[in-house]
C-alpha cells in the first residue's frame, strides 16, 4: 500500500505546474501521491498531462452539469474525499472556490499565484503588476482561505521586471520560478511540516 500523502490537483489550463510536480514525484524528489486531477475545462492540457503521467483518477468536471457554484464545489469536494486526498493543490485553477469548499478543507488547500502577494491578487496579476510599473515581481505559494489570494504565505520567489517586458515575457520569467518553487514547497510541507502563528507560516525543523 502507498503510504505517501495523497493529493488532488485542480487545474484549468496549460498544466505546466502540474507537469513539474508530476516530474518531481517521478524523480523521487517530492514524496506525494498525485491521486486525482480535476479540471473544470474539457480541453485543459492539464488533463492530458495527468493521463500521460498515469495519474490514477483524471476527471473533467463540467460546471454546466451543476445548478450553481456550491453544487459544483460540493461534487468536487466529495470526489476529493472519496479518493482519500489530504491536500488540494491548485495549479492554474481559475474558478473562485466557494466558502463552503474552503471551510471543508482548512489549511489543506494550497495555491500558486503569479505575483508577490499581497500585491496584485486576482486573475490579472501579471498585467496588473506591469501596468503598475513595479520593478520586481514573482510568485507566491499560499494556503487558501476565504479571502481571494489572501491565505498565509508558504513561499515566495522574485524576478526582475525588465523595461519593455510584455505580459507574456514577464509571465515566462515568473513561471520559471514557479516550476522550482511549487514542487520544492510541497516537498517541504511533507518533510518538514509547518504551524501557523497569526498570519505567518512557521516551518518546523
Ligand atoms: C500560473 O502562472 C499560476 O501562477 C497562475 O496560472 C498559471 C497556470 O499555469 N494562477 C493564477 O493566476 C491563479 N490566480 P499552468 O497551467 O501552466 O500551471
Amino acid at each position: 500500500m502507498n503510504s505517501k500523502k495523497a493529493i488532488a490537483v485542480m487545474a484549468s489550463g496549460r498544466g505546466s505546474n502540474l507537469k513539474v510536480i508530476l516530474e518531481s514525484v517521478a524523480a523521487g524528489a517530492c514524496p506525494v501521491d498525485v491521486r486525482l486531477v480535476i479540471s473544470d475545462k474539457a480541453d485543459a492540457e492539464a488533463l492530458q498531462i495527468a493521463r500521460a503521467a498515469g495519474v490514477a483518477h483524471v476527471v473533467w468536471m463540467n460546471p454546466k452539469d451543476y445548478q450553481d457554484r456550491a453544487q459544483f464545489d460540493a461534487a468536487c469536494a466529495d470526489l476529493i474525499d472519496h479518493h482519500g486526498c489530504q491536500w488540494i493543490v491548485l495549479a492554474g485553477y481559475m474558478r473562485i472556490l466557494s466558502s463552503f469548499f474552503v471551510r471543508r478543507f482548512p489549511q489543506r488547500i494550497i495555491n500558486i499565484h503569479p505575483s508577490i502577494l499581497p500585491s496584485f491578487a486576482g486573475a490579472r496579476a501579471v498585467e496588473d503588476a506591469l501596468s503598475y510599473g513595479v520593478k520586481v515581481s514573482g510568485c507566491t505559494v499560499h494556503l487558501v482561505d476565504e479571502v481571494l489570494d489572501g491565505g498565509s504565505i508558504l513561499a515566495q520567489a522574485i524576478v526582475p521586471v525588465l523595461d519593455h517586458d510584455t505580459r507574456e515575457s514577464l509571465h515566462v520569467r515568473i513561471q520559471k520560478e514557479e516550476h522550482q518553487l511549487y514542487p520544492k514547497t510541497l516537498t517541504r510541507m511533507v518533510e518538514q511540516g509547518f504551524k501557523i502563528d497569526g498570519r505567518s507560516v512557521i516551518w518546523l525543523s
